[in-house]
């Protein structure tokens, strides 16, 4: 229960990391402005995870769903219920994957990857048997679906993959879980007062304006980040971040370092769970590095291939670590639709308008209030 925590961190080890929580961190049940499943596009899984798992069964969005993937390499979401006789379909209760279908466990139907029953063992295959399915799109093997309002098909799209090199190292995951909303966790992206403040970065710039176009928002902004690698060494990494957020369940950064010359992308997945918990997906990978501009401690005497997969274990590190101090925050926060902005809090305003069409009735994301109306048109933090 997210009620009473020790709050689990999962890692995709299965090693489970304690944050210890109060039992008073709950109180967002206590805000009722902010509906919990925002419209959008939301992660489900990594192709690899359900091609090694065969069949896939998690929360999402206060649903029980199932995943899974056909001989030809289509993914199907769908809704883990049967429309037989309504048994769920996951691997808890004896659904599995055979010749590409999924079959129930109850009485066998089998179900393609359209969501079509297309076979039973004793009869026909009734025609109106047909599971839920979701729209679905892939960037770089990271499998998500579409949650739409009333069930509506989608209104916006995910971009296309970026460019996938050789020159860049695999993806690499972390997985948290914790009380949190994900229209609260993707603000951070345009909240850069919290930059200083929580993470301690320094000489935080906005270096163009937040633009907004649809679904489509960018936040563009330099910071410097000093840390500490092998507990003894301290660098400071003049970073670069351009932030691509759509919806609230996505959001990608390009970070350009400047000072060693490395390039990375990172995604911060946020998907709801269950109205009160969400799972927090951190992507990362990191390009070759063929001539750094400065040495890089311990990775002189790294093969070449191996380096990006080590600066890609350090970055993944570092941003944990910031997303954790973030945790502690999120978990404990309370939604304020009408917050008293200052000059130092740029564009959390047009980030809160932003969201308004994300939400059914376009009003309980954020009430106009009287706010400050030279932060909210964003300006830098002095
Ligand atoms: S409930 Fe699924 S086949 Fe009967
Ligand atoms: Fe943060």
């Amino acid at each position: 229960m997210a009620t009473r925590f020790a709050q689990r961190v999962l890692q995709p080890s299965n090693h489970v990391l304690s944050v210890k929580m109060p039992a008073k961190s709950t109180n967002r049940k206590k805000s009722p402005l902010l509906s919990p499943f925002p419209e959008g596009w939301y992660f489900v899984a990594s192709r690899k995870s359900i091609l090694k798992e065969k069949l896939i069964q998690k929360t999402w969005l206060g649903e029980e769903i199932v995943a899974w993937c056909d001989g030809a390499g289509r993914i199907c979401v769908a809704v883990a219920v049967c429309p037989h006789l309504g048994s769920e379909l996951g691997p808890a209760a004896g659904g599995r994957v055979s010749d590409g279908c999924l079959v129930c466990p109850f009485h066998g139907y089998e179900f393609d990857v359209s969501g079509q029953c297309v076979a039973t063992p004793f009869a026909a295959a009734p025609k109106a048997a047909k599971l839920k399915v979701f729209e679905t799109r892939e960037v770089l093997g990271m499998i998500f679906a579409w949650w739409g309002i009333d069930g509506r098909p989608s209104q916006w799209s995910l971009p296309e993959d970026p460019p996938a090199s050789a020159d860049w190292c695999e993806l690499g995951f972390r997985t948290l879980r914790f009380a949190g909303h994900p229209q609260e966790t993707s603000e951070n992206a345009v909240d850069l007062a919290h930059l200083r403040y929580v993470h301690g970065y320094d000489s935080v710039q906005r270096v163009e304006p937040v633009t907004v176009d649809g679904a489509y928002l960018t936040s563009c902004f330099d910071f410097k980040r000093t840390q500490t690698i092998a507990g003894i060494i301290d660098i400071t990494f003049d970073v670069s971040a351009m932030t691509h957020v759509l919806g609230t369940g996505y959001s990608f950064v390009e970070i350009h370092e400047r000072s060693i010359g490395m390039d990375a992308r990172l995604w911060v997945l946020a998907t709801p769970v269950d109205g009160t918990l969400i799972e927090l997906v951190l992507v990362s990978q990191v390009r070759q590095m063929r001539n750094p501009k400065r040495p890089i401690v311990g990775l002189r005497f790294v093969p070449l291939r191996f380096r990006a997969r080590i600066m890609n274990r350090i970055l993944m590190t570092a941003q944990k670590q910031d997303v954790m101090q973030d945790v502690v925050i999120w978990s404990r926060k309370q939604y304020r639709s009408r917050p008293r902005l200052c000059r130092s809090d740029g564009e959390i305003g047009v980030y809160r308008r932003y969201c308004k069409q994300f939400y059914p009735d376009h009003e309980d994301s954020f009430q106009d209030g009287p706010v400050d109306r030279v932060a909210e048109h964003g300006e830098a933090p002095p």
